[in-house]
């Protein structure tokens, strides 16, 4: 029983689309995945740097910091002469002795600063001179004394507006209206850039803002950048924050914002990366920390999607991109609260899946070029033949490349998310964007593999099908199926210059369910032609292979997307293999649940298929009725179903197939001669080597075993078509 659960649980784990990541190294982070684009940075607090694990985990990762606290002036400079070192000094230590790069954050800002600037000891305000002798005397101070270890600072922060109101006549004001700008207008920008550069000539200086995508923000940064500079104020680059969530902003945004601040500096830094998974954005102290729940699948695919997105714009511009920092450790240290879930860390410190996607990303992909030579989804070489495998009448979407990409088109004005299920190498699917007349479309980020593939779309959160596409039955439902052609796809088509079987559906009555139930025979074309004449006439019967379905689908599986009939025919016209019946049921499956699996016999079905089914078929249809006329294969599941029912019930069947279906082990087989064919495969992304040893094993048993290793595909149903065409010939011999 154990090994039984040990089967069935490797089954459903490979039936799952599996998250198999192109590992990096083991012990090797983000810095390191990074080596040659750009820094990898993480801004700390206190816990983060006396943790002995958390102190690891920065070490790991990244190879620049920043304090997110810490050194800003509320923090070092309360008040006039009073300077508390101890935060920023243990972060800066902790720098030191890690070898880890420092950036400063931050000299000047309206929030966190050191207000008493603007006033003197009777509270009243101060002039702009003394404002500036105390800014640079902070700055100075402050500079100096982690000069050795800092090599970057934020010098101004969050200095520009975020709307501005212009209309004819009127020019909206472009800066932030902080106190700063009151008494100083934007000449204090100029003035901590010349202290900044006075107490360390060799720091980088940088601005840095929030909604720096933002075309209207953006342009607004942009000028006041060029205008300091043609004034000779030592900016030398710009710190975009990076305060984005799973909507926005797009990919286009973010990459033009790159392009126009890149005319200006030869240094950006993306200086506090996280990803909320709300609609809020930017770097406004306000926000909603979230409720306490666990983030929704369709949520967590959409901030996989957007890290994964703008990882790869910033990859692009490596050239002007010198560092990315995390703004925070982990989920549990997020300043956006732990229920934003924004980091690739979560509140365990453990990484998440997005951690993975962006470490372990594949250059050839950034690079990839995809051709535009899309057709509509149709591998059948007879349109309309009513089979189902290629779009809905007039739909021009999905569509595939001669690559095996996908591209997708829906179109939903007021959807918020459209996520395809396909795609993304199996890690959360492809997420369509909308244009800007409501289109969502998509293209996968891989070439699919070949054949038959199922998905569905989840907008806002709803599973629905795709209305380009046909249904098919997997996953327990009807779902959107399509197909990538295969180079060998001429074993499954439809083709006039061959003879045609029948797939017909019997309803058998079953007593043991009380039930009506459903089977699908397919009949070969010569299936009730008289052979012979006169009186010597007479019709031909056939042997008949019982085939089953995996766990999530049914009956309909293998003359649908299976290709059953299809496959015969061609095989038959070629003379490849005998012709014989073949008798599709449902193997019950749809209601074995994950938690029950360990309690699966398949002896009630046993009882339907070999008590009820298998009589009613040899009664009513032209059958040879012998066990050596009889076989049974199953894929997945119902391959798992066919070796318990096969070896229980050695007198009905003579020839077994597993595709996908695990093994038969020598000792399983108590008699040689109770069976004359051992069918096993699978594809090659699955567990090729199982099948292979196996199949040894049984040989060496004097057992009569076939393997069959289908290349290029997974857990999937070019695999078990692939396998049937080769199983069907070495039937009934
Ligand atoms: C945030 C810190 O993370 C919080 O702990 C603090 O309460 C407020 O400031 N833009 C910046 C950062 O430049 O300094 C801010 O950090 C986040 C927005």
């Amino acid at each position: 029983m154990k090994q039984t659960i040990k089967t069935l649980l490797t089954l459903l784990l490979a039936m799952t689309a599996t998250e198999t990541w192109a590992n990096a190294p083991v012990g090797e982070g983000l810095k390191d995945a990074y080596k040659d684009y750009f820094m990898v940075g993480v801004a700390v607090n206190k816990r983060n740097v006396s943790t002995p694990e958390q102190m690891a985990l920065v070490r790991q990762e990244f190879n620049s910091m920043t304090a997110e606290n810490d050194m800003k002036p509320v923090s070092v400079h309360p008040a006039e002469g009073v300077w508390n070192w101890g935060g920023a000094d243990s972060i800066a230590n902790f720098a030191r002795q890690s070898g880890i790069k420092l950036r400063g954050h931050c000299l000047c800002w309206h929030s966190q600063f050191s207000d008493w600037m603007f006033k003197d000891k009777k509270g009243r305000p101060v002039k702009k001179e003394v404002f500036y002798q105390r800014l640079r005397e902070h700055i100075h101070t402050v500079v100096n004394r982690y000069k050795d270890v800092v090599y970057c600072w934020d010098v101004v922060n969050e200095a520009i507006a975020d709307n501005v109101m212009s209309w004819p006549g009127h020019e909206g004001n472009p800066y932030r209206e902080s106190q700063h700008w009151k008494l100083c207008g934007d000449e204090f920008i100029a003035k901590a850039f010349e202290y900044a550069h006075e107490a360390d000539p060799n720091a980088l200086l940088f601005y840095n803002d929030y909604n720096e995508c933002d075309p209207g923000k953006r342009d607004r940064i942009y000028n006041m950048v060029k205008k300091m500079q043609q004034a000779g104020v030592p900016i030398h680059g710009i710190g975009m924050q990076g305060h984005y969530n799973i909507y926005g902003p797009s990919e286009k945004d973010i990459d033009d914002a790159i392009t126009k601040y890149s005319e200006l500096v030869k240094h950006i830094h993306v200086t506090e990366l996280d990803i909320r998974t709300n609609t809020e954005m930017g770097g406004q102290l306000r926000f909603s920390r979230g409720e306490a729940r666990p983030l929704a699948p369709y949520l967590q695919a959409l901030q996989n999607d957007q890290y994964n997105r703008i990882f790869r714009i910033f990859r692009k511009h490596r050239d002007v991109i010198d560092c990315v920092t995390f703004w925070n450790l982990s989920d549990r240290d997020s300043w956006l609260g732990v229920n934003n879930h924004p980091l690739p860390f979560d509140e365990n410190y453990k990484p998440k899946p997005v951690y993975h996607i962006l470490r372990n990303f594949n250059p050839a992909v950034d690079n990839a070029v995809v051709k535009d030579d899309f057709k509509p989804n149709r591998w059948n070489a007879t349109p309309h033949s009513g089979l189902w495998s290629e779009n809905q009448p007039g739909q021009e979407y999905p569509q595939v490349n001669s690559q095996g990409y996908v591209r997708f088109r829906l179109n939903a004005p007021d959807a918020k998310s459209v996520i395809v299920s396909l795609g993304l190498g199996g890690r959360g699917g492809t997420v369509l964007r909308k244009d800007k007349d409501g289109v969502w479309t998509g293209v996968t980020e891989h070439p699919e593999d070949p054949g038959f593939h199922y998905y569905h779309l989840t907008i806002d959160g709803a599973v629905v099908n795709d209305p380009g596409t046909h249904n098919f039955f997997g996953s327990c439902r009807w779902e959107s199926g399509m197909e990538i052609p295969a180079p060998d796809e001429a074993f499954y088509q439809l083709r006039q210059d061959v003879p045609h079987g029948n797939v017909s559906q019997v309803l058998f009555p079953s007593k043991s369910t009380g039930e009506v139930k459903t089977a699908w025979v397919y009949t070969p074309p010569t299936y009730g032609q008289a052979t012979g004449k006169g009186a010597k006439a007479k019709q031909e019967r056939f042997p008949v292979l019982y085939l089953q379905h995996g766990w999530g689908e049914n009956e309909t599986s293998w003359f649908r997307q299976g290709c059953a009939g299809l496959i015969m025919d061609n095989l038959i016209a070629e003379g490849k293999t005998k012709p014989f019946i073949i008798v599709m049921t449902y193997g019950m499956t749809n209601d074995v649940k994950f938690g029950k699996i360990g309690e699966f016999t398949a002896k009630e079905f046993e009882t339907v298929l070999v008590d009820e089914l298998v009589p009613y078929i040899d009664s009513h249809f032209l059958t040879k009725k012998d066990k050596w006329s009889r076989a049974m294969a199953g894929l997945s599941m119902g391959g798992f179903e066919t070796k318990l029912i096969t070896l229980r019930r050695p007198e009905v069947f003579g020839y077994y197939g597993l595709l996908s279906g695990g093994q038969y082990a020598p000792e399983d087989i108590k008699d040689a001669k109770q069976v004359r064919l051992i069918f096993q495969s699978c594809g090659s992304k699955e567990r090729p080597d199982a099948i292979r040893k196996s199949t040894e094993a049984l040989k060496a048993a004097g057992l009569p075993a076939v393997g069959y290793i289908s290349e290029g595909t997974a857990h999937e149903f070019l695999t078990w078509r692939r396998s049937l065409r080769e199983m069907a010939p070495l039937l009934f011999k």
